[in-house]
């Protein structure tokens, strides 16, 4: 069939030609922003769920809904490398000039450029990509003591005023904030809480891997009464359906059931799973409707493309214990497991494998989603390691 009228798009944040149940999610982001704007409570979002769901291209919508509505936005993404601090600065920079180049009223706007500048100084990192503005005066002694859970809060309430004086609003959105360090994490709570109360038009969204309530709980205890934690998860069977055979059907084609049956049965209604077997078996389909045959013969594809791409990257920031702790962890099946099975398959002390357990949280490639038990970040990797590893040394 056309390739190039094919319509699915596997890919790291790539929007699905179609957002299948996603709906309420949708909707509560709505409400929040709706509140928020007009300065009432509400409870933040932090969209939590495994490697490949969805959470990144939900993030993107609810950015372009908060625009819809008159916000002004800013996307990061955390990552391991680099402090909240040094990646947020030149974005709020920005944002602030631009406030200040539409806004009539200027003093809050003008106090927290300052601020920003004091804060700047306080962080004990260099920014780049940014002049921060030299003929600026830092303000001192409001959020350049070096200390982030102090400084960060400060700011995001300067920033709120300032967004509240020129009767704007802001929403700043963090994805894979997993990757914050627990200070940081802390330190944004704190700043969310402040906020809060004061009733500031000023609202913060993130979205990770499902470790973080526990996190978020561990940095501040009060982070269940700031946020809700959707879990965003695969899709049932019936969405499955909906999200292959809709944007076919657009396209003037469609899957046989038999097709989409198998589609579910190997992605386990995964978005990222179901846009690659969409899009392989769209490309091997000789006509439509796509037949089960031509699923079957795309899965052999599929699933070296995924071996070649999705898991091998992750495989590939492995050091070699870390890969026998999760091939041992494989063989035991997806679900949860206790270190002490993992510890029994590989004739090992639990407490030999806590370090490597602790860095491979770290990584993003296992959480504990309970206490003392552990699971994979990423959908199938057990079989993927089982398929990189065949045979336990
Ligand atoms: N609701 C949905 N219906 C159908 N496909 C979807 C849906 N949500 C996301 N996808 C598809 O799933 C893939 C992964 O999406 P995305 O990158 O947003 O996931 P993620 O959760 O952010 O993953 P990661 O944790 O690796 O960053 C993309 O190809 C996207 O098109
Ligand atoms: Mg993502």
């Amino acid at each position: 069939m056309y390739p190039y009228r094919n319509p699915f798009s596997p890919g790291a944040g790539a929007p699905p030609p179609e957002l299948v149940g996603r709906d309420p999610i949708v909707e509560e982001a709505l409400l929040l922003l709706g509140r928020i704007k007009r300065k009432r409570h509400e409870k933040s979002m932090l969209l939590t769920g495994l490697r490949g769901v969805g959470k990144t291209v939900l993030l993107n919508v609810i950015e372009q809904k908060a625009r819809e509505e008159g916000y002004r936005t800013i996307f990061i993404e955390a990552h391991e490398g680099k402090s909240l601090g040094a990646l947020i600065v030149p974005h709020l920079w920005k944002l602030l000039f631009e406030m200040d180049r539409m806004a009539s009223i200027t003093n809050k706007i003008r106090r927290c450029f300052s601020i920003l500048r004091g804060f700047v100084s306080g962080l004990k990192v260099t920014v780049n990509d940014v002049t921060i503005g030299l003929d600026i005066e830092p303000e001192r002694g409001t959020a350049d003591s070096g200390d982030l859970e102090i400084d960060l809060p400060n700011l995001f309430v300067a920033l709120g005023e300032a967004a509240e004086e020129s009767n704007s609003a802001i929403a700043i959105f963090i994805d894979e904030i997993q990757y914050l360090s627990l200070i940081e994490l802390g330190a944004l709570i704190m700043a969310m809480h402040k906020i809060q109360q004061r009733c500031l038009p000023l609202v913060i969204l993130g979205a990770g891997l499902p470790i973080l309530p526990g996190l978020a709980g561990q940095s501040k205890s009060y982070a269940e009464r700031l946020l809700n934690f959707p879990d965003i998860g695969a899709l049932s069977e019936s969405e499955t359906s909906k999200a292959l055979n809709d944007p076919a059907r657009e396209e003037g084609a469609e899957f046989e059931p038999s097709a989409l049956a198998e589609i579910y049965r190997m992605t386990k209604g995964y978005p990222y799973f179901l846009q690659e077997w969409g899009y392989q078996s769209w490309f091997h389909a000789k006509e439509s409707p796509i037949t089960l045959e031509d699923v079957r013969f795309a899965t052999k594809s599929v699933i070296g493309r995924l071996d070649k791409n999705f898991f091998r990257v992750r495989f590939d920031r492995l050091i070699p214990s870390e890969k026998s702790f999760l091939r041992a962890m494989a063989e035991l099946g997806p679900g949860l497991h206790r270190t002490g099975d993992i510890a029994e398959v590989l004739h090992q002390k639990i407490t030999s494998l806590a370090p490597v357990r602790s860095k491979l949280i770290k990584k993003g490639m296992i959480y504990s989603p309970a206490h003392g038990e552990i699971a994979f970040t990423v959908p199938l990797f057990d079989e993927f390691m089982i398929r990189a590893i065949p045979k336990i040394k």
